[in-house]
């Protein structure tokens, strides 16, 4: 199962130029799963509820058709977030369109900084699909912040974390490597470049995109600003054996009854 993390640096509001580009470099190479970055063909930093109602998409929009059809001509499943656009309001939202047609949404649990002025807090939870023979889970960046955000994903049976970012912390890219050794599951980080400068603000973001093993080995980074494409094939098995030596399975061995606070508020 070949996977690509796509990594771009999108004009603020220039929809059609930005999916283009994103388009042009899912061109350069072929894989079964594309992962491309948060709101990754709007921008990030949104200013007002008025713009976000404007840039923003509902599922049958023309921007989601292009993606759908996209899916279809490659044979492939592209991830991208969006800014999703419902009658009770926005989502910063991912979703993923399959070649069959098919997509699966996720709308971001934790909202990050002044994502919280325009977005709602996600509906969804945790969802989990299987394409070919790998189990797929859908996190949206600032989630990774919340450990019980990947271990949901692994123990509703992810092999691969599909993980759309538009990180501006430094930490997320090493903290995949202990969120992925100890879930034993590939991460899929796709990350956006460029510098956001909008009403007095500016925001750099991270680049170095990363895949990490379920052994916490770096199968692909890219590079900390610029645009890229990167690929690596992956074994889903490998995230199904929770095993670390022959005594130990790390998720047979959980103890859950005590990890409640038990009334220890
Ligand atoms: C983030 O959640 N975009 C940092």
């Amino acid at each position: 199962m070949r996977v690509a993390l796509v990594q771009n640096s999108p004009k603020f509001g220039k929809k059609e130029e930005n999916i283009h580009r994103l388009f042009s470099l899912i061109d350069q190479e072929k894989a079964d799963v594309y992962v491309l970055p948060e709101l990754s063909y709007t921008g990030y930093q949104f200013v007002s509820k008025k713009e976000v109602e404007e840039l923003s998409d509902s599922l049958d929009s023309k921007a989601i058709r292009q993606f759908k059809d996209k899916a279809i001509e490659l044979g492939s499943v592209i991830i991208f977030g969006f800014a999703e656009r419902t009658e009770e309001g926005f989502y910063n939202s991912s979703l993923a369109v399959l070649p069959d047609g098919k997509t699966v949404l996720y709308r971001k649990s934790h909202l990050f900084y002044k994502e919280k002025l325009y977005f709602l807090p996600g509906t969804t939870g945790f969802s989990v699909f299987t394409y070919k023979d790998m189990r797929i889970g859908l996190a949206i960046c600032f989630d990774w912040f919340f450990p019980e955000s990947f271990r949901t994903l692994a123990l509703l049976g992810a092999d691969l974390i599909a993980h759309c970012s538009n990180l501006v912390m430094p930490y997320c890219q090493q903290a995949d490597f202990a969120q992925a050794l100890v879930n034993r599951v590939y991460i899929a980080t796709a990350n956006r470049t460029g510098t956001e400068f909008r009403e007095e603000e500016s925001l750099t973001f991270t680049g170095e995109s990363v895949l990490v093993s379920p052994r916490g080995e770096y199968l692909l980074r890219g590079p900390e600003e610029g645009e890229a494409i990167l690929v690596c094939d992956i074994d889903p098995a490998l995230a199904r054996d929770k095993k670390i030596n022959p005594y130990n399975d790390v998720f047979k061995e959980r103890r859950p009854a005590f990890y409640t606070l038990l009334g220890k508020t």
